[in-house]
């Protein structure tokens, strides 16, 4: 069975919703509309069995980006068929979905899972669920589980974290050692750090 990642095209589009719909029967995901997947086709990706045996190709699975803002983006609707379940497709759609993030100048990517061991083994990190854009939110109204919600929030940032800028002494004070010139705070951490004098 040979495994290929790529866009989504109208063709997929039954498949998806099909797909996406009987997991949502099974409260592991929210339904889309067939008409919201034909709307955003090109934020899809989806992974497709080739059989060498019938030459035939199948879905095997699919996942979308949803931008919740200029520069976070959720992976949504992520899905493998069960027969194909377990067998690495999902850990080659996720990094597939993290790059077309990338690509589109994304900094953060993020999800909401029944499976934060799935995304942690792939390099992303669990969060706070509310510290997550409100809009991540927005579908929820439409889930079974709105009012005891186990999804768990995982972020992966595409951008590196700014390194602590590196600021030199000025050359006109050889004494000052701290790494930045503060001195209000200089002044202040003194006083607070100096033992209290015995006499
Ligand atoms: C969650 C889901 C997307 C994972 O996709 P998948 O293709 O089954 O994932 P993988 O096969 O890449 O990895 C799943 C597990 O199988 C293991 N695995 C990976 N490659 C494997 C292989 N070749 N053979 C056997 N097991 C393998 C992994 O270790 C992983 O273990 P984990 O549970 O610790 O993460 C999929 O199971 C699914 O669609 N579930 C139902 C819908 C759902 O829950 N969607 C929401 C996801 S946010």
């Amino acid at each position: 069975m040979l495994i290929t990642i790529r866009p989504a095209v109208e063709q997929d589009v039954d498949a998806i919703v099909e797909m996406v719909n009987r997991f949502a029967a099974q409260n592991i995901m929210l339904p889309r509309s067939e008409e919201s997947v034909r709307r955003t086709l090109a934020d899809w990706l989806v992974a497709v069995a080739f059989d060498p045996i019938t030459g035939t190709e199948r879905v095997a699975g699919f996942g979308s980006l949803v931008a919740l803002s200029e520069t976070l983006v959720e992976i949504r609707s992520l899905a493998i068929h069960e027969e194909f379940q377990g067998q690495g497709i999902g850990s080659m759609l996720v990094p597939a979905l993290v790059e077309m993030a990338r690509e589109r100048d994304f900094e953060q990517v993020c999800a909401l899972t029944l499976r934060p061991s799935f995304f942690t083994r792939l390099g992303f990190e669990i969060v706070d669920r509310w510290s997550i854009s409100p809009k991540v939110w927005q579908a929820c109204i439409y889930c079974a589980k709105f009012h005891r919600c186990d999804e768990v929030a995982v972020l992966m940032p595409l951008v590196a974290r700014p390194a602590k800028e590196e600021i030199k002494a000025p050359a006109w004070n050889g004494l000052l050692r701290y790494d930045a010139w503060q001195p209000l705070k200089l002044a202040y951490q003194r006083k607070v750090d100096e033992p209290a004098k015995v006499r």
